[in-house]
């Protein structure tokens, strides 16, 4: 407990309002929509036709948008509130050798990770499509890319890993800005809790991995970029 303590040294440099934002956004909308992007993202098991409709078909342009400025907007602010703690982290493992300072330090780790994939995601499954070629990701062509572009498998595989890590041990965080984390045993049980939500958005992530691999074979292959 102590150690995790004395890693937030920054946490009374940055005023309070905004400590409070980048954290209880995290959750609310980031960590719930994630949750609800996997499960939509569930729909590769049904094939193309489920996945798009699920996935990239808005019935109403409105809905597109809203959902851009709902998840957008909070992300940049996210983004901008962990770049700032990062930018003030000085590491202190040797010091307080804990387990909570290891997943301090992971926490931080995986946030850039996470950094990286989402601008690749971003841009390779949103913008890229939409902007360039003129139409939503086709099914065909990310299960296609994910069977015959190692690449993009490996990309998908880690840095899925990463937001998995990142909301999971997030939780901790979250609890601790809060104050509904106090004491032994509500340690105890947010590092269960941790445990399990990290297990369960590992399976979603990589089971839909593993379903757009299979359905990739029977597409021709496709590249990224193209
Ligand atoms: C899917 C997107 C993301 C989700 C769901 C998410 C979720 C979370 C959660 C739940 C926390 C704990 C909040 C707290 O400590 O109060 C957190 C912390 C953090 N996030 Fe994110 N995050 C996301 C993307 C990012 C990105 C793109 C960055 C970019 C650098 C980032 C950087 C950080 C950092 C540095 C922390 C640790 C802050 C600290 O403990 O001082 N996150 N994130």
């Amino acid at each position: 407990m102590e150690s995790t303590m004395t890693a937030k040294p920054h946490s009374s440099t940055f005023p309070f309002w905004w400590s409070r934002l980048g954290s209880f956004l995290s959750i609310l909308p980031l960590g719930v929509w994630t949750v609800c992007h996997l499960w939509d993202n569930l729909a590769a098991f049904e094939g193309a036709r489920a996945w798009e409709t699920t996935v990239t078909g808005y019935p109403h342009p409105f809905g597109h948008i809203a959902v851009m400025v709902i998840v957008f907007l909070p992300l940049l602010i996210h983004t901008a509130w962990g770049i700032q703690r990062l930018a003030s982290f000085t590491p202190n493992n040797q010091r307080y050798g804990y387990f909570g300072n290891t997943k301090y330090l992971l926490q931080r780790l995986a946030a850039i990770g996470v950094l990286a994939f989402l601008i690749a995601h971003i841009w390779l499954a949103l913008v890229h499509p939409r902007l360039v070629e003129g139409h939503a990701e086709a099914f065909s062509d990310i299960a296609s890319e994910m069977h015959f572009h190692g690449p993009t498998l490996v990309v998908y595989l880690l840095g899925t890993l990463g937001v998995a890590y990142h909301l999971a041990n997030g939780l901790f965080g979250f609890g601790w800005t809060w104050g509904l984390i106090q004491g032994r045993r509500s340690f105890r049980i947010t590092g269960a809790v941790a445990v399990i939500v990290f297990l369960i958005l590992l399976v979603m992530s990589w089971g839909v991995i593993y379903a757009m691999y299979q359905a990739g074979a029977h597409f021709p292959p496709h590249h990224p970029l193209d």
